[in-house]
């Protein structure tokens, strides 16, 4: 019997192939936004082969403290950070690094300065790691400002920002990515150890069928909050939405984009400002769904336009398609007024 060919792709696009062609696309770019891109694409796969192996490293030993050897096992989380930090300075592209991880800014040394601030949270999603449920690394990359000096006269709104993505570890390792020309999903491919374009220009339906919220907290919730959930499980016609909620807000954004629908994490009596993060959690996440097409609001004005004034500063958020954003946006409107 003639052997069947095995489909292996001998021109298949990698992430990188797919940035040096964008990069082609302008004739003054330096190549230095592909070399970013680049550290941060082996500082994933370093994280995604961390992740793959935590089960077997608690079982031999407690993370963040030693195994049977004795040796000492970093914590996941700082591992990530470290891992980011490194390969980010080290790319020479980068001046200053905001990480969820890292209280100050850090101010990359002068010999290995380049023209990039780099917003991350290295591991989010912390709290699912033990349990074996998905995670995610996500980053928002700007250029630094002209004036701009101290920590926070650098921070600039969304809309500034020159790319954004996400890395899922999920069933499969994903990065998906923005430049601000569409979103593209590159899933890793171990036994060659790149990532390949499997999802191109990913688009978000402009009504889903799912909401996405941490439910334990409705007793915290605004009226408006509490009105738009019942109406996706009570509706007066059609058939009730359904509740998905991972606690991985990767996980959660990433099957918002694919299947539709909206995530909410909004302000309560206690957070007023809500839990996510604005300037590596919000803001990269809504500068992705609205690349894909969807909106992303703090309930009052686009997560693209707020100024951020603290590296850490919070931010509530509701995301996701279109008319599903804008329903919860109309009945924010209706008890403010
Ligand atoms: P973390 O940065 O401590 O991991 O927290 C962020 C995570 C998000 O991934 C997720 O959307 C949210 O916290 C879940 O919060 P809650 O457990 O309050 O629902
Ligand atoms: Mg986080």
């Amino acid at each position: 019997m003639a052997s069947k060919g095995h489909s292996f792709d001998a021109d298949c696009m990698t992430l990188t192939r797919f940035v040096l062609a964008e990069q082609q696309k302008f004739p003054k770019a330096t190549g230095d936004l592909s070399q970013l891109l680049n550290s941060i694409q082996t500082a994933v796969k370093a994280v995604s082969s961390a992740v793959r192996k935590a089960g077997i490293a608690n079982m031999y030993g407690i993370a963040g403290n030693t195994n049977v050897q004795g040796e000492e096992v970093k914590k996941l989380d700082v591992l990530s950070n470290e891992l980011f930090i490194n390969m980010l300075t080290s790319s020479f592209t980068t001046h200053r690094l905001i990480s969820e991880e890292n209280e100050c800014a850090i101010e990359v040394d002068a010999e290995k300065r380049g023209k990039y601030i780099v917003c991350f949270d290295p591991l989010d999603g912390s709290s699912n790691i033990d349990c074996l449920v998905s995670v995610g690394s996500i980053f928002g990359i700007y250029h630094k400002s002209e004036q701009a000096e101290s920590e926070v006269t650098a921070l600039q709104p969304g809309k500034n920002l020159v790319a954004a993505g996400y890395a899922l570890y999920g069933s499969a390792t994903m990065i998906v990515l923005s430049t601000g020309h569409g979103v593209n999903g590159f899933t890793y491919d171990p036994a060659i150890g790149e990532f390949i374009l499997t999802e191109k220009n990913m688009k978000i339906p402009s009504r889903g069928k799912i909401y996405s919220i941490n439910e334990g907290n409705e007793a915290t919730w605004s009226e408006a909050i509490k009105e738009y959930v019942r109406s996706k499980k009570y509706p007066n016609s059609g058939k009730a939405y359904s509740a998905r909620y991972v606690g991985s807000m990767v996980a959660d954004v990433h099957r918002t984009i694919k299947y539709g629908g909206i995530f909410l994490y909004p302000a309560s009596q206690t957070s007023p400002n809500g839990k996510l993060r604005l300037l590596y959690e919000c803001i990269p996440m809504a500068f992705l769904v609205k690349e894909a097409g969807g909106l992303a609001s703090n309930g009052n004005i686009d997560i693209l336009d707020i100024v951020p004034e603290q590296i850490h500063q919070r931010s509530p958020i509701f995301l996701g398609s279109t008319e599903d954003v804008q329903d919860v946006l109309q009945l924010i409107q209706k008890y403010d007024k």
